[in-house]
């Protein structure tokens, strides 16, 4: 297996020849997932005693496996947050596996680590914290959150008083999943404020003068969303750090899907307060056009993280060691073996310029605003809402929940369209509509009048 040969040679041209079609493609195919049994019976067994040898394995990954995923970024893949990795950031994806670096410890992962470093320093100075913030590259949104969240409550937890009791945290329900999730894994409660719209500050005050002694007590954190998964909204992040600092909270900003925007001239005021944050969560492999995975936790403090998360080992002792000295991603977040998963957005970053990136994420924004546009004039759709950041939500007028989901599955089927339907809530009821998340900058307008007109 480890030996070097002919067949390996071949294979390895195999591959990158692949990857060469691939990365330099214009026009990649919508692939449809199949039931699992068809799969199989497509390709058959492929673990066996003897292996049955990387050509035909390849084959079957380019025959029929790889024909059963939706690349994200096809540019009519317009569902959930898509994503839309650069070339050169998916080329250094590739250096970043050959290179086998361990990227927990700058002992061994130092250059690596040096490059995450210096792309994380540009996405720390679009968020405006003061100096001394920093953080690092996760497997996405979710370890981020998790990381941040914990990295809270042990803080919380270091005032004796708190020790025993079980932490909990206000978020909105327009908050993502995760969220909600993570304060799961973390043993901490969470309390919902029940509007999916703007997250203000008056409704954080209600809800925490709503709190009996108990619950006033045990509360150590809020969650604010720069930029919803559903529709892009941003909280007032300015009002709700006002609070959070007067209360004695820590403020959390999960930026996932929205950090990318910041570097956005256009929308950037909309984050004012940000920079007021104790952590934030900024997914690249979202809006800054990593490959999976790529998320990142920033931390006002990085050594309350530090404090929350350095594993202690005597085989991990020689990394603390002043001869191993350096930054140790590992101390900052959950994982402690990693991929320097951050690699590939620092070589697109230094192949490109922020300047580029600052136009892919302006075309987003600007394909939301005419496909806003391109509805009102359509008498067969409406907005359900003005489109925020990269977000558009919209209803096909007379259309039913099954219609919306059959409309979904026949685009799917035919290989023309991703997009999916989702709710929105409106009072105490939930609409089925339609929704855009726009990430691709070679997303047409054609694309968005075609599948606009699709629904007629
Ligand atoms: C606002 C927000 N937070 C967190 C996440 C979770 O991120 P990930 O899927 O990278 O774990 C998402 C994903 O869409 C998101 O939009």
């Amino acid at each position: 297996m480890h030996k070097i040969d002919i067949e390996l040679i071949e294979m390895t041209l195999d591959v990158m020849k692949y990857a060469i079609d691939r990365i330099s493609s214009t026009d990649p195919k919508i692939g449809k997932p199949k039931r699992e049994e068809e799969l199989k019976a497509l390709v058959g067994e492929t673990i066996t005693k003897e292996g049955v040898g990387g050509e035909y394995a390849f084959n079957l990954w380019k025959k029929y496996l790889m024909k059963a995923t939706v690349p994200i970024d096809h540019p009519r893949h317009l569902a959930f947050v898509p994503a839309s990795p650069t070339r050169a950031a998916i080329m250094f994806d590739l250096v970043t596996s050959a290179s086998s670096i361990h990227g927990a410890y700058w002992m061994e992962g130092a250059g690596g680590i040096f490059c995450e470093n210096e792309a994380m320093k540009w996405i720390v100075s679009l968020t405006g914290l003061p100096k001394g913030a920093f953080g690092v590259f996760t497997s996405g949104g979710t370890a981020a959150n998790l990381s941040a969240i914990v990295t809270a409550r042990e803080y919380w937890r270091e005032d004796e008083t708190y020790k025993r009791e079980k932490g909990l945290i206000i978020t909105s329900v327009g908050a993502h999943s995760s969220i909600k999730a993570m304060a799961k894994v973390a043993d901490v409660d969470i309390l919902l404020v029940e509007s999916e719209e703007r997250l203000t500050s008056d409704d954080l005050r209600k809800t925490i003068g709503s709190l009996n002694y108990h619950q006033r007590k045990r509360l150590f954190a809020v969650v604010a969303t720069g930029g919803t998964t559903n529709a892009g909204i941003i909280d007032d992040l300015e009002g709700i750090s006002a609070i959070c600092e007067k209360e004695k909270l820590w403020f959390h900003v999960d930026a996932a899907y929205g950090g990318g925007a910041l570097v956005a001239d256009s929308v950037r005021h909309f984050f004012r307060g940000i920079e007021k944050a104790d952590s934030i969560t900024v997914d690249p492999h979202k809006w800054m056009f990593s490959p999976y995975d790529c998320g990142a936790v920033i931390y006002k403090k990085p050594e309350l993280a530090k404090q929350a998360h350095s594993q202690e080992g005597s085989y991990l002792e020689i990394f603390k060691d002043e001869g191993a000295q350096g930054f140790n991603p590992a101390d900052y977040q959950i994982q402690l073996t990693r991929r320097v998963r951050g690699l590939p957005l620092w070589f697109s970053l230094a192949t490109h310029g922020t300047n580029k990136y600052k136009e892919a994420v302006e075309r987003g924004l600007q394909l939301a605003q005419i496909a806003g546009e391109m509805i009102n004039k359509k008498p067969h759709v409406e907005l359900v809402r003005e489109p925020s950041l990269s977000c558009v939500l919209y209803r096909r007028i007379g259309w039913t929940p099954d219609d919306y989901r059959h409309w979904t599955y026949e685009n799917h089927k035919k290989g023309f369209a991703l997009v999916t339907p989702t709710k929105w809530k409106t009072g105490d009821t939930y609409e089925t509509v339609s929704r855009f998340c726009f990430i691709n900058p070679d997303t047409t307008e054609t694309d968005i009048e075609d599948i606009l007109e699709s629904m007629v």
